[in-house]
């Protein structure tokens, strides 16, 4: 197959192009917690397709929806028009977002919803009277999407050295919690340091609150290769947000829709955001969509700002609340509920944390990480050349047929959360199998 496609025109995102195209991996087909490659082998999903597919790949129910829905209205405009389907949607989201926080945006993506959640922490101050709240603080390794936003208060020094001028002034930046020396081999949530939360009295400080909108992070940072947060950081930042009037938005892109073994990871750590930004497994990827979910308290600030009659926030995509993402996530959430799928992802979290820590003490990995259905193995680099042999890692994990996902030096295992116990066992073998082969 891959001799008669030209692959030349596809500029592949975050792809090492050239040398992806001079050896192609191309996945044809997808059913529960397989892919199928395009030279007919079966491909166990360790990563989720990329931590969004929650449910397992093409699920009968979801594809239904879809179909219907493409057949049925296949776009509709939700300004100044609605469908049903995007009602619907937004209900059955604010069933399990955290108490309070019930009003949802729709967007297409995760990049977008973070963006949406800037504006949304901009227009509230300006709303009440404090316009000049127009300063972010994010975290170093944080990863909110691609946008010009996201980048800014992004902490990852890649996505942003090429874009440097043009980022969002007024940013700063909370240090990163990762830790090797204390935390290594932690099994969930690492007991050192809740004191790194303390940076942002420093930040006010500098700053002054009144000039700081709102703090982004993730609650478990997964792109950069899965920290978990210390025990008692995330309550700490939310006081100090609390004292300062500052806007806690929470990016759960990944840590939402069951991953941490809750529906998100606010009711996890029982720390509750005022903003959170939602993707991926919001309708199990298979269509794109985004959202943001926001305490009424500050939807209803905004909108009842302006004149009656005048539109609130001058905000939003041709796509908010795509009549097929819609109804893909009506779907999927009906499945969550039905099959009690974070519940199933709790019930399996200790297996797959003993299988994940089982390689600790293999060739080359200083630390392993995890919680709910996530894990981070990181490995040591290899001398000046960093991210090399968790790349050679990666190939050799999709070779023996499991797909893991590489970021630097660091493997990321997120499967379905439909995956069993000879799954897990499979995946975490299949990486000590692997590491014990490269140099
Ligand atoms: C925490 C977080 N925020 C935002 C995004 C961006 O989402 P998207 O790629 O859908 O724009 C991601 C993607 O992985 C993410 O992990």
């Amino acid at each position: 197959m891959t001799q008669d496609l030209d692959l030349s025109n596809f500029w592949m995102p975050f792809t090492a192009n050239r040398q992806y195209k001079a050896a192609p991996r191309l996945l044809v087909s997808a059913k529960g917690m397989y892919y199928t490659s395009h030279n007919g082998r079966q491909i166990l999903d360790g990563t989720g397709g990329l931590w969004c597919v929650n449910a397992g790949h093409c699920r009968d129910e979801i594809v239904a929806a879809i179909q219907h829905a493409a057949a049925t209205l296949d776009f509709a405009p939700t300004f100044q028009m609605g469908h049903p389907l995007v009602f619907e949607a937004a209900t059955k989201l604010a069933e399990i977002t955290p108490a309070g926080m019930d009003r949802i945006f729709f967007t297409n993506s995760g990049s977008e919803a973070v963006d949406t959640a800037l504006k949304i922490a901009l227009a509230y101050h300006r709303a009440r009277g404090e316009g000049q709240r127009n300063r972010f603080i994010g975290r170093e390794r944080g990863y909110h999407g691609v946008g010009f936003g996201g980048i800014s208060v992004g902490g990852i020094a890649t996505n942003r050295k090429a874009f440097s001028g043009a980022l969002l002034p007024g940013v700063d930046h909370l240090q990163h919690t990762h830790n090797l020396e204390h935390n290594a081999f932690s099994r969930g949530q690492p007991a050192w340091g809740a004191h790194l939360a303390d940076e942002l009295e420093r930040l006010v400080m500098l700053h002054d609150a009144s000039t700081i909108a709102a703090v982004i992070v993730e609650p478990m940072a997964g792109s950069t290769g899965v920290l978990i947060p210390p025990q008692g950081y995330l309550e700490r930042l939310r006081a100090i947000c609390d004292k300062h009037g500052l806007v806690l938005i929470f990016d759960e892109v990944i840590s939402g829709f069951g991953r941490l073994g809750s529906a998100f990871a606010a009711q996890k750590f029982n720390v509750m955001p005022d903003i959170m930004t939602l993707a991926k497994a919001v309708n199990n990827a298979s269509v794109p969509m985004g959202a943001v979910a926001v305490r009424r308290a500050i939807h209803d600030t905004v909108i009842d700002a302006g004149p009656a009659g005048a539109i609130e926030m001058f905000h939003g995509y041709t796509y908010s609340g795509h009549a097929l993402a819609a109804a893909a996530a009506c779907a999927t959430l009906d499945l969550y509920k039905r099959e009690g799928t974070f519940a199933q992802a709790a019930a399996m979290s200790p297996a797959f944390e003993d299988a994940a820590h089982s390689l600790k003490g293999t060739r080359h990995v200083i630390d392993v990480r995890n919680l709910g259905l996530v894990a981070g193995v990181e490995l040591a680099p290899r001398e000046g050349k960093p991210g090399t042999r968790a790349y050679e890692a990666f190939i050799k994990c999709y070779e023996k047929g499991v797909l893991v996902r590489v970021t630097g030096d660091i493997l990321a295992i997120s499967p379905p959360l439909i995956v069993d116990a000879a799954q897990i066992a499979r995946i975490f073998g299949t990486v000590g199998e692997v590491l014990g082969t490269v140099e």
